[in-house]
C-alpha cells in the first residue's frame, strides 16, 4: 500500500507541470496576429482522441496536418490521428478559403466543437498552424488534454518578403544545423532563408564544371585568432554542401514554405574562387583562400570573358539546384584598385564607353557593366537578382531588388528610382552586432550594439518615402554574419531572442506592435527554444 501512495505521489509530481491539462493562450503568440477577438462558444478541448481533418488530393495540406500532428505531440505528448475527409466529429479543421484575400493569410476559428484554420492558401493555412502551435504552452508534456478557449483570429502578414541570412562562408555549418535555422525561421513565421554560400575565406556550394572550388576554395590553411591580424591558430578550416545536401536543405526548406535564395558573392569576395581558378583575376595570383577577415583588393577581372564564362557556369549550377525565382549575386566591397591597373578591365571600360564624371568614376562603372550583364543572363533564365545596396553606385542594373545594408539612405534612393528593396540596416538588423553594450561578458563579436529592442523598434518603410514608394518595400531581413561565430551554440545566441523581435517588424502592423507585450509574450517563446535545444540571450533590452 505504501509503495503504491508513493507511486501515485511520483506519478502526480509528473503530471504537476500541467496538473493533466493545459490552457492555450493566444495572446501569447509571436508575431502577434491582427485581429484576436475571444469568443464566447465555450472552448475545445484537444485530447488524444482528437482528429486532424485535412481535405483529400491536396499533398500540401497533408504535409500541414503531419506538421501540426508533430507540433501537438512535440508540446503535449498526444498522438492525434489525421483523417482525410471534409467532415468529422470533434476536430482541428484544416481548409483552404478562396475567399481569403492573400495565400499567407489565415482565420482561426475556435468553438467547443471545432478548431478551424482556413488559409487563403496551404500556406496560410500553415500560419494558422503556427499561431496554434504557439499557443499551445511547449513544455506541457504528459497533459491528458489542452483547453483552447473559443476566439476567432484573423492574419496576414505585413510583408511578402520576410527573411535571414546565414553566412557559412566564414565558418561552414553542418547541415544539421542549417536545418535547425531553417525551423527557426518557421517558428517565427519567416519565409525566405538567404544562404550566402561563397565567401573569401571559402567556397561552400559544390560546382561540378569547377571542381577545385570545392577541392581548394573551401578549405583555408589557418584562420586568424580573435581580432589579432597578426596571430594565426595554424589549424586548416572548411567544409562545403554536396549537391543532395543542397537538394536535401532546399526541400526541408520548401516542405516548411521557406524559399532559400542562394547567394553567389561577386566580383568581390571572391578569394576562395581566384586561389581556386587564378585566372579570373586581373593578375592572375597567385592568391590563397583568405586566412583573415576584412576586405580583400583582389577581385573577378571585369575585362576578362573567361570570368562571364565561368559565372554563367556557376549559375547554371546554381539555377539547377535552387528554384527561388531570386539568386542573390552579392556586389558589395569591392575595392577598384585591381582595375585601374588592370589592361583588360581598362580595355573593357574603353570598349564600352564606361566614362567617369563628377559622380562615379569609370571602374564603378565597370563593377554596373558586370552586374548588369549578369542580371541580363539571370533574367533571359526567369530570375531575378538582388544585390547588396552598392550596386546603385553607377548604372543599377534595370530590374534588380536592392539590399539596403549600411543604412536605409539606399534603400530610399532605390524605392526612388523604382526598384524593389530589402531593407537590413546593419544599425538595426546585423544580428553579428552585439547585444547590449554591457560586452565584458559577451562573447567576442564584430562590434557594434543591436539591441532586443533596437531590432523591434526599426520602421523599415520611411516617413520620407511616398505610397508608391512604400510599396517597393518588399521586406525585411536580418543577416548573421560568421566572422566570430565559428558553432551553431554561438549562432543561435546570436539570432535568440533577437529574431523574435524581427518576427513583429517583418509580420505585424505597426500600430500593433508592442514592447512590453512582445517582452511578454517572449516567456512563452522562450521555452520552446528551451525545449527544442536552441541557446539564446536572457531576454533584456
Ligand atoms: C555586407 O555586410 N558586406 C553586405
Ligand atoms: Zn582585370
Amino acid at each position: 500500500m505504501k509503495r503504491f501512495i508513493a507511486a501515485v505521489f511520483t506519478a502526480s509530481i509528473l503530471l504537476s507541470g500541467c496538473a493533466g491539462q493545459a490552457d492555450a493562450d493566444f495572446d501569447n503568440v509571436i508575431p502577434r496576429p491582427a485581429e484576436i477577438t475571444s469568443g464566447d462558444a465555450g472552448s475545445f478541448k484537444i485530447k488524444r482522441s482528437t482528429k486532424i481533418l485535412c481535405p483529400p488530393g491536396d499533398s500540401a495540406m497533408l504535409r500541414n496536418a503531419h506538421f501540426l500532428a508533430q507540433y501537438i505531440n512535440e508540446s503535449t505528448g498526444l498522438d492525434l490521428d489525421i483523417k482525410i475527409g471534409k467532415k468529422c466529429g470533434k476536430a482541428i479543421v484544416l481548409a483552404v478559403d478562396t475567399l481569403i484575400a492573400g495565400e499567407e493569410a489565415y482565420a482561426l476559428k475556435v468553438d467547443k466543437n471545432r478548431i478551424l484554420i482556413e488559409g487563403g492558401s496551404p500556406k496560410g493555412v500553415f500560419y494558422g498552424i503556427q499561431t496554434l502551435r504557439k499557443a499551445v504552452p511547449a513544455e506541457t508534456e504528459n497533459c491528458a488534454s489542452v483547453n483552447v478557449p473559443s476566439v476567432k483570429i484573423v492574419d496576414a502578414p505585413r510583408f511578402g518578403y520576410r527573411g535571414m541570412m546565414l553566412d557559412v562562408g566564414r565558418y561552414w555549418f553542418p547541415v544539421d544545423f542549417v536545418k535547425k535555422f531553417i525551423d527557426a525561421l518557421a517558428l517565427h513565421n519567416m519565409n525566405v532563408f538567404h544562404w550566402h554560400l561563397t565567401e573569401d575565406q571559402g567556397w561552400r556550394i559544390q560546382i561540378d564544371k569547377y571542381p577545385k572550388l570545392t577541392t581548394v576554395g573551401s578549405v583555408r590553411r589557418e584562420t586568424m585568432i580573435g581580432k589579432d591580424w597578426d596571430a594565426f591558430d595554424g589549424t586548416p578550416c572548411g567544409g562545403f554542401y554536396t549537391k543532395d545536401e543542397i537538394r536535401e536543405v532546399v526541400k526541408y526548406a520548401a516542405d516548411r514554405n521557406i524559399t532559400v535564395i542562394p547567394e553567389i558573392d561577386l566580383p568581390g569576395h571572391m578569394m576562395a574562387a581566384l586561389a581556386s581558378y587564378p585566372e579570373l583575376g586581373c593578375t592572375g595570383g597567385p592568391y590563397e583562400v583568405a586566412t583573415s577577415w576584412g576586405i580583400k583588393p583582389d577581385v573577378l577581372c571585369v575585362g576578362n570573358e573567361k570570368t562571364f564564362e565561368f559565372l554563367e557556369d556557376v549559375f547554371d549550377e546554381v539555377m539547377e539546384l535552387f528554384p527561388s525565382e531570386y539568386i542573390h549575386v552579392g556586389g558589395d566591397e569591392v575595392p577598384r584598385d585591381r582595375w585601374r591597373e588592370c589592361p583588360k578591365c581598362q580595355a573593357r571600360i574603353r570598349n564600352e564607353g564606361l566614362s567617369s564624371d563628377s559622380k562615379y568614376s569609370a571602374e564603378d562603372r565597370l563593377q554596373s557593366y558586370c552586374m548588369a550583364r549578369i542580371e541580363k543572363y539571370l533574367n533571359s533564365k526567369g530570375r531575378r537578382i538582388i544585390g547588396w545596396e552598392e550596386i546603385l553606385k553607377g548604372d543599377v542594373a534595370p530590374n534588380a531588388t536592392v539590399m539596403s545594408w549600411r543604412g536605409v539612405a539606399s534603400g530610399l534612393e532605390a524605392a526612388r528610382l523604382g526598384h524593389d528593396v530589402i531593407m537590413s540596416p546593419c544599425q538595426y538588423m546585423y544580428f553579428d552586432y552585439y547585444q547590449t553594450d554591457d560586452i565584458e561578458n559577451e562573447p567576442l563579436a564584430i562590434g557594434g550594439c543591436v539591441t532586443l529592442d533596437t531590432v523591434y523598434n526599426f520602421e523599415p518603410e520611411l516617413p520620407e518615402m511616398t505610397p508608391e514608394q512604400h510599396r517597393h518595400v518588399i521586406g525585411v531581413q536580418a543577416n548573421l554574419w560568421t566572422e566570430y561565430i565559428s558553432t551553431p551554440e554561438y549562432a543561435e545566441y546570436m539570432m535568440l531572442p533577437r529574431m523574435a523581435a524581427l518576427s513583429e517588424v517583418q509580420w505585424t502592423q505597426p500600430d500593433n506592435k508592442d514592447w512590453n507585450s512582445l517582452v511578454a509574450r517572449l516567456e512563452s517563446l522562450v521555452k520552446f527554444y528551451e525545449r527544442d535545444g536552441y541557446n539564446y540571450r536572457a531576454i533584456s533590452r
